[in-house]
């Protein structure tokens, strides 16, 4: 491509978390809407848009090295546009030091995409990074096609502050989108082919609308409201504050049968002084009397979570509590994560930061209680009957893959078509997958 000629293909690129990747769709979507072609290579596209993440180091420095890598062999650079959570805090900072970029757009901007990339074409340098997400929103296409699985952002933005986290500056306030959109998108998605949609928010369960008949009402209600739309088969939602589990939605886990038996709630430490240091606003306590709760109307629900390790100030037996509290709940599945001090926050600049060696201590140490309790989890499963949604083809020749309701994967090799619901016994369980049969 040279210079003054609009780009006619490009590639979208995602780093980060769900609401990334519903991102890249969206961006996607609108360059698609505006005529382009998308493409599978990075290579042969004359955009490429890089929609990054900044919730810990490496991913910064991930997208500088993949600036680089654009070029190619001719010497020559594709259109790059830098979307996502770095744009977002270090729009500035990339124009000044990654000359070939040439649109730098945040993640509540991006519906503006295709006529900065129109005007990137004639020469200009493009930065927008305006809040909040509700024009973006309303600008952005119907949607079309979509996989069995599909996402769907109900809410945006953070306003919890927890003191590690750079989500707050990078998506901004929470906003939640009305409630007729939403049922609008989802039976979109559902026309389109989904037959599982996750709802998506930074804190999805602080959700809050008015149904069609104007009464109040929260994820629960919502959840409820999408469950009528019948080829919708499984909801799913993420991610959750504990401060956020509210009766409706705890009570709804035993009563909505089409949500699903899982639960991802994060809850960082298992100590008091460090939830407390992290802005946290619950105690190791307070999060596991909402697992009791939860598990009381839903006995099957598998549990899932976030951790940090080597937050600053945290002690060896700080630490423990940690440990502790992961063998208290029986995580089905976990995120463990060491401590990356983010620009910005309150605990990039608190005293006792942790040496690298001890992180690396304590994640293996804390991993290896999560694996542990992951391949019991699975173990537990074999035996069990269960519906699969079949996603894809897996490696093994005529091997299908699926989710459990559960959200393990599952193989199998009898027949099958993507977005079936199957009827599979669960025969045999590694770490990460279980291996089924169909039924009959
Ligand atoms: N809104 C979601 C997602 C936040 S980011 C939530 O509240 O859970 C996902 C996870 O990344 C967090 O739960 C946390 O465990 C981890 N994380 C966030 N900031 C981090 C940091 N500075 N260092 C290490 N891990 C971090
Ligand atoms: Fe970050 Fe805490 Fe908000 Fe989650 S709840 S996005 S960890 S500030
Ligand atoms: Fe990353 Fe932004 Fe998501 S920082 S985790 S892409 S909200």
């Amino acid at each position: 491509m040279t210079a003054n000629t609009p780009p006619r293909t490009f590639h979208v690129k995602s780093f980060g978390c769900q609401m990334n990747v519903y991102d890249g769709e969206r961006m996607a979507e609108l360059l698609v809407a505006d005529g382009m072609t998308a493409v599978d290579e990075r290579e042969t596209a004359d955009l490429v848009v890089l929609n990054t993440c900044h919730i810990r180091e490496k991913a910064t420095e991930k997208v500088y090295s993949d600036i680089g890598r654009l070029r190619r062999e001719d010497g020559s650079t594709p259109l790059i546009a830098v979307a996502g959570c770095v744009a977002q805090a270090e729009g500035a900072e990339i124009m000044a030091r990654a000359p070939q970029v040439r649109v730098v757009v945040g993640p509540q901007a991006y519906h503006r995409l295709p006529e900065m990339v129109a005007s990137a074409a004639t020469g200009a340098r493009e930065t927008e990074t305006d809040m909040p997400a509700e024009a973006k929103f309303a600008a952005l296409p119907k949607r079309r096609k979509s996989t069995p699985t599909a996402f769907l952002t109900i809410q945006e933005g953070c306003d919890k502050f927890c003191t590690y986290c750079v989500v707050p500056y990078t998506r901004g306030a929470e906003i939640a989108r009305p409630f007729a959109d939403l049922v609008d998108e989802a039976k979109a998605l559902v026309d389109g082919g989904a037959r599982e949609i996750t709802l998506l928010g930074q804190n999805v369960n602080a959700w809050a609308g008015e149904n069609a008949v104007g009464q109040a009402i929260g994820l629960a209600g919502l959840a409820h409201e999408l469950a009528r739309i019948s080829d919708l088969a499984r909801i799913r939602y993420t991610t959750s504050h504990p401060a956020d589990m509210d009766d409706a939605l705890i009570e709804a886990h035993g009563s909505n049968a089409k949500l699903m038996p899982f639960l991802h709630l994060p809850v960082q430490s298992g100590n008091d002084r460090v939830l407390r240091a992290m802005n946290r606003s619950h105690s190791a306590e307070g999060y596991l009397k909402i697992i009791e709760r939860v598990r009381a109307g839903r006995p099957d629900i598998a549990l899932s979570g976030d951790f940090i390790v080597g937050f600053p100030g945290e002690t060896e037996a700080e630490f423990a509590d940690s440990l502790a509290l992961i063998d208290a709940v029986g995580y089905a599945q976990a995120f463990s994560f060491k401590y990356s001090p983010r620009p910005g926050t309150p605990a990039a600049t608190m005293d006792g930061q942790i040496a690298a060696e001890v992180m690396d201590d304590r994640l293996q140490r804390l991993m290896a209680h999560i694996n542990r309790d992951q391949l019991a989890f699975n173990r537990a499963s074999v035996g069990k009957r269960c519906t699969v949604l079949v996603e894809r083809r897996g490696r093994q020749p005529g091997q299908w893959l699926g989710k459990s309701p559960w959200l393990q994967s599952v193989h199998f090799t009898d027949e099958a078509n993507i977005g079936d619901l199957v009827e599979i016994d669960l025969i045999d369980a590694g770490p990460n997958s279980l291996a089924g049969r169909r039924v009959g």
